[in-house]
């Protein structure tokens, strides 16, 4: 699957995490400093929206029950081996670009 779009980086300020629906996934984009990170939007908990989360430091916090995941690695903080998936991203020309996989 090619780079799709997901988002410009004006609407997606530092400390800020946003929700983005590709058909039926749902996924959160996060920007830690600058860095521009990309993960399943549904919490492993109980399937919280993790795009309407909050961001502290590089901890995405879901709104739920407030489990937190690492947004690189997409780890949760008290248990690594529960793990949100994390996806490959590109900035281009202001652009964000992810790359998830075949549906
Ligand atoms: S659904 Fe995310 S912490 Fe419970």
């Amino acid at each position: 699957m090619p780079f799709q779009k997901f988002a410009t980086l004006a609407e997606l300020p530092p400390g800020s995490v946003i929700e983005i629906l590709r058909g039926d996934d749902a996924y959160a984009l996060c920007n830690v400093n600058g860095d521009i990170r990309a993960l399943s939007g549904v919490c492993p908990h109980q399937g919280g929206p993790l795009g309407h989360g909050a961001m502290e430091g590089q901890l995405l916090t879901c709104p739920f029950h407030l489990w937190q995941f690492n947004s690189a690695t997409g780890a949760c903080d008290f248990n690594e081996a529960i793990r949100v998936p994390t996806y490959p991203v590109r900035v281009e020309n202001g652009e964000i670009l992810v790359d998830i996989p075949d549906a």
